[in-house]
Order: C-alpha cells, then sequence, then structure tokens
C-alpha cells in the first residue's frame, strides 16, 4: 500500500468513528424535569441523574429543568458527584432558546454553539451563558436562581 492511500484509508477510518460518536452522544434522549422552586431558586434530586437504561452507578450527563415559572429552560450538566453546572438556555445573540446536543448547547436561529460550562464556541454569540451557582446537599441540588 503505498503512503498516500494509507493516509486516506486512515483518516476515513477516523471520522467514521468521530461520525458515529458524535452521532451516538447526540441520539441519547433528554430527561426533562421540573424541580421544586422555592423561594430563591430550585430543588432538584440527584437521582434524577441517573441513567435508569443503564442502571445505578450511570448517569446522565445532564437535565433539562423546565419549568412554566421560568422564561427559558435551565440545562444541567453533572461532571461529577459535586460538580454541576447550570446553565440558562438563551442564547446570548438574540435571546433563541437552546437546542442541547450532547455536551454542546447549540442556537437554531443563526448557529452560535457553547459547551457545557457555557463558554461560547462558535459565533455570532460573543457573550458566555449566564450561569447559576449550585450547590449539593446530600442528594439535593439547589440551583439559587436570585440573579435572574
Ligand atoms: S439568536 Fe442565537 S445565534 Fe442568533
Amino acid at each position: 500500500m503505498d503512503r498516500r492511500k494509507f493516509i486516506k484509508d486512515s483518516c476515513a477510518v477516523c471520522l467514521s468513528a468521530a461520525g458515529v460518536a458524535t452521532i451516538a452522544s447526540s441520539c441519547t434522549p433528554s430527561r426533562f424535569i421540573s424541580g421544586s422552586l422555592g423561594k430563591d431558586g430550585l430543588y432538584i434530586d440527584t437521582n434524577e441523574f441517573v441513567n435508569k437504561q443503564k442502571g445505578k452507578g450511570n448517569f446522565l450527563s445532564y437535565i433539562i429543568v423546565r419549568n412554566e415559572a421560568l422564561q427559558y429552560p435551565i440545562c444541567v450538566y453533572r461532571f461529577n458527584e459535586t460538580e454541576y453546572y447550570a446553565l440558562w438556555m438563551r442564547c446570548t445573540h438574540q435571546g433563541t432558546e437552546l437546542q442541547v446536543a450532547g455536551d454542546y448547547l447549540q442556537c437554531t436561529a443563526h448557529g452560535s454553539e457553547f459547551d457545557n460550562k457555557g463558554t461560547v464556541k462558535t459565533g455570532p454569540a460573543d457573550r458566555n451563558l449566564r450561569n447559576f451557582p449550585v450547590t449539593v446537599n446530600h442528594n439535593q441540588l439547589f440551583i439559587d436562581l436570585r440573579a435572574v
């Protein structure tokens, strides 16, 4: 096999594997919950992150909190048992509600993209997503909404 054909074939295999991984991660169904609204924020049971299809010890990387009291949903990413990020799903460009695709949030209006910590990865948005402080107390998360 000549060098050029080897590189071409190797790249095709790598791109196929990357494509399958991307499709697989974006096909994981999103879990929507409403949470419990308190005076200063939302309460969520950490068991909401348990991946019921795979069983105990397997966790979803995120859940989406959709509550009628909120103008936009909040995507809560779980990094480990003590680290969570709660992101306001409002595009910082012109306010369109974002869609979650695995570890990214995407805007269908003009294509902005944000990572799972709310950092802008693709414009036209030029500001990171608003995020809310999250505290963990035993099996409960508190998302502080006082800054909304
Ligand atoms: S409103 Fe999201 S990219 Fe324009």
